[in-house]
């Protein structure tokens, strides 16, 4: 679908006139820099953090450019994902008028992010295969509705969602579609980033957080096309990515067969991890997971999470969840983490 980004803005953004950092007003070579008030002798460092860093990050998204295939202008990078996330709610959503769809069990933020900015959530559960109910989707879609998250792979199921559906629902709904690809690394399925172009509509969020290793430096991004990114540019604190965080990425980004061989080994004891918890007898279900985690069906589930807590074995209780009730999300860990998980599991007897 074509849209008009700037009819989906709230009036204030649309009327907002950005900060203009020193960086902003000058760009280029000089040798006496006195227009941004740092400390002009060094930082008490070996390294010299007493500069501002580049406030869009070109290098860093030349790099990601050119590992995602993605143009640098179609990328907004966040202090990870979740400013990628809220930024979207500060832009597009009038608090106390508009809503946003999202599709339940699914990542937490969503939510979060909506109450923070005192957005209304509608919420439209996945069906019982974990796949979008289409029908109540477009039920629930009213005048107000500014966006739709939909994660894929998901967080908890750890499924792909059907990329037919993802088709429909971008075709035809008139307001932003966010597509969570926090774990698309992992998937058999295909990025939706190749489809920007087909799609005014679209967000793509993903992250290094996940196979790339990078949790702690916060590096989340979001691709879309040039009016959406020039929002995000316009919204975000003006410096929102460390001078220390740019480098380390850049860094990290060269590593790419490291990431690739990792990815490789998760996926490789995924499938090891899942074949030995269904062999469990308390164990009722293992779901297909298309992510670094696997969700699984336990009797006495939590009775297990807690006999796991007093082991030093934490893994993550959605039993409380909508669609998960008695399911234990696990991460996929080393081949010796995951030995242990399940030498302990079969330890336990209620
Ligand atoms: C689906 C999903 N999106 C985003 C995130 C968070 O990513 P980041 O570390 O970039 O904020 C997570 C983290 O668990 C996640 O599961």
């Amino acid at each position: 679908m074509t849209i008009d980004i700037n009819s989906l803005l709230r009036e204030n953004i649309k009327n907002l006139t950005p900060y203009s950092s020193a960086r902003d007003e000058f760009q280029g070579e000089a040798s006496v820099f006195l227009d941004a008030n740092e400390n002009s002798f060094g930082s008490p460092l070996d390294t010299a953090y007493n500069r501002y860093p580049d406030p869009l990050q070109w290098k860093l998204k030349e790099k990601i450019s050119t590992i995602k295939g993605v143009p640098p202008q179609n990328i907004f990078i966040g202090n990870g994902s979740d400013e990628a996330i809220d930024i979207l709610f500060r832009a597009f959503c009038n608090p106390g008028v508009d809503n946003v769809i999202i599709v339940p069990p699914t990542y937490g933020m969503y939510e979060v992010s909506a109450n923070i900015n005192d957005i209304a959530i509608k919420k439209v559960n996945l069906l019982p295969d974990f796949q979008l109910d289409l029908e109540g989707i477009a039920e629930a879609i009213d005048k107000n509705t500014k966006m739709i998250f939909i994660c894929s792979p998901n967080n908890p199921t750890g499924n792909s969602i059907n990329r037919q559906d993802i088709e429909t629902v971008l075709s035809n709904f008139p307001g932003l579609v966010v597509i969570d690809e926090a774990y698309i690394n992992f998937s058999r399925q295909k990025t939706f980033i190749q489809e920007l172009t087909e799609y005014s509509n679209l967000v793509v969020l993903q992250t290094l957080s996940k196979a790339w290793g990078l949790a702690a430096l916060r590096i989340g991004m979001a691709f879309a096309c040039g009016d959406i990114i020039d929002v995000y540019n316009k919204v975000k604190p003006p410096y929102n990515i460390s001078q220390a965080t740019q480098e380390l990425a850049l860094e990290a980004l060269n590593n790419i067969q490291q990431v690739n061989e990792w990815i490789r080994e998760t996926v490789q004891q995924r499938a090891i991890l899942a074949e030995e918890l269904a062999d469990i007898s308390i164990v009722e279900k293992v779901y297909p997971s298309d992510a670094n985690f696997i969700l699984a069906k336990i009797k006495y589930a939590d009775y297990l999470y807690d006999f796991l807590v007093d082991r030093g074995i934490i893994v993550r209780n959605r039993s409380k969840v909508v669609l998960c009730q008695d399911s234990l999300r696990i991460t996929v860990g080393t081949p010796e983490e995951n030995d242990i998980l399940i030498k302990t599991i079969k330890e336990f007897v209620i």
